[in-house]
């Protein structure tokens, strides 16, 4: 028998099925639940997060989440109509903190892309938590925009932000971003970004998604250049998200191993989990003692396909177009547009959001890990929501 071909990135993508048809309408949701912060889902999970996905377009195309072959001219991105209006988005970011989401983190796609975002950045500084404290207000970027942008964005209260970065050389990350954008720009990015106050008290975070034979050898480099730079590194495993990567179990590179080749060059000591439903571990820069030095800061794992972490995820998702997502591998979001539009109370708004919450038993990457690995490779045309549609 002869040895299959090696396949190559053309010939595993796996063309997009339409997963964006109307979700279950969340009106059919009676009796009214009042906000009173204490959401639990059906796995007593709490609601704390709230990821907001301000476009579905991006200017990158990371090829695994934009591959160029399905994200080209012809894709049917969301027209404006679709889209929530700052207005809208700050309405139902207001029922979510009444049922006790803290942190409020702008997606995209790339959401600097997304017209006047710093109005919206003022509109959710405004809000309140039931105990009078404004939401940890953050976002997630690409960079490339972020050198023009860092000063307004904080000034209109954003708190902190997370640049994707998946390597320092400028080949492979033009590569990676697969539109030819230049590395030094979104350094440049993360420098304005320091300047203008967005990494106070650790908050500036650099997200790298490790791919086997890609770019694992910029491990080492980005690590030696983020040390002790006040900008917290991230390795994340790549995931079998969204249905257009051709994700393989063997580009995966565990995060253990990922650590392993840290400790080759630095010694690092465990820390522990910042918050309660955290997505990365901590390991911390020792200094000559052997003791975490905090001046040289920390790196961080985010291992959702060797070390999943759904029990305790109080992550909820709202795409650019106003459906919930209960999970980051969900097939169907829940509709709240249509009470939006339809002129719902806030008290409906409210409920409905409760009604979503408590239904939730989404552990997605927990039932994933227990598969045989044959098992969870990807099926052709199976739905499953994109990532640059609801975010990261
Ligand atoms: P902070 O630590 O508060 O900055 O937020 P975070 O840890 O949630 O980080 P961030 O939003 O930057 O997420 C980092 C990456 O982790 C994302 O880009 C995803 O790849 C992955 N991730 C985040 N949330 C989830 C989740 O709920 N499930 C899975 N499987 N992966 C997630
Ligand atoms: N696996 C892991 N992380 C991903 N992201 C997008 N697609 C994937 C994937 N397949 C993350 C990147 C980026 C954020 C927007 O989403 O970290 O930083
Ligand atoms: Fe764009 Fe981020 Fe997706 Fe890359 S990972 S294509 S930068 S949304
Ligand atoms: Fe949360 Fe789903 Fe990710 Fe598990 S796979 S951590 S439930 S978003």
């Amino acid at each position: 028998m002869t040895e299959p071909s090696p396949p190559t990135a053309a010939n595993r993508i796996i063309p997009v099925a339409d997963w964006r048809r109307p979700g279950p309408q969340a009106a059919e949701t009676h009796p009214l639940i009042p906000a009173q912060g204490l959401l639990q889902d059906r796995l007593q999970r709490p609601l704390r997060d709230l990821r907001i996905s301000v476009t579905d377009r991006c200017n990158f195309r990371c090829g695994y989440c934009m591959p160029k072959e399905v994200f080209d001219k012809n894709y049917p991105y969301l027209p404006h109509a679709s889209l929530l209006s700052f207005e809208e988005i700050t309405r139902v970011a207001a029922q979510f903190l009444a049922h006790g989401v803290r942190k409020i983190r702008l997606t995209g796609g790339e959401p600097l892309l997304r017209k006047n975002l710093e109005h919206l950045i003022e509109m959710l500084a405004a809000l309140r938590t039931p105990e009078g404290l404004p939401p940890e207000l953050t976002l997630t970027t690409n960079g490339s925009l972020l050198a023009r942008k860092a000063r307004a964005l904080r000034d209109a209260g954003l708190q902190r932000v997370t640049v994707s970065l998946d390597g320092l050389d400028d080949a492979v990350f033009r590569r990676m971003n697969d539109v030819d954008f230049p590395v030094a720009d979104v350094l440049a990015g993360i420098e304005a970004a320091r300047d203008a106050g967005l990494g106070a008290r650790g908050g500036l975070k650099v997200n790298m998604v490790v791919k086997r034979g890609t770019n694992e050898h910029e491990i080492l480099p980005m690590a030696r250049h983020f040390r002790g730079r006040g900008v917290t590194l991230r390795f994340i495993e790549y995931m079998d998200v969204g249905a257009t990567n051709g994700w393989r179990m063997d580009e995966v590179l565990p995060s253990a191993q990922v650590i392993e080749r840290l400790q080759t060059e630095f010694a690092l000591v465990p820390l522990e989990a910042a918050a309660p439903g955290e997505t990365a571990q901590r390991w911390g820069y020792a200094g000559p003692s052997g003791q975490w030095d905090p001046s040289l800061g920390e790196v961080g794992v985010i291992s959702s396909v060797t070390q999943a972490f759904c029990h305790d995820c109080n992550r909820a998702r709202l795409s650019t177009e106003g459906q919930v997502y209960l999970c980051l591998f969900a097939g169907q979001g829940h509709d709240l547009r249509s009470l939006l539009r339809g002129g719902a109370s806030d008290a409906e708004l409210a409920s409905a959001i409760a009604h979503i919450w408590q239904g939730r038993s989404d552990r997605y990457s927990e039932l994933r890990a227990s598969l045989p690995a044959e098992a969870a490779e990807p099926s052709p045309g199976r739905r499953r929501v994109e990532m640059s549609y609801i975010g990261g």
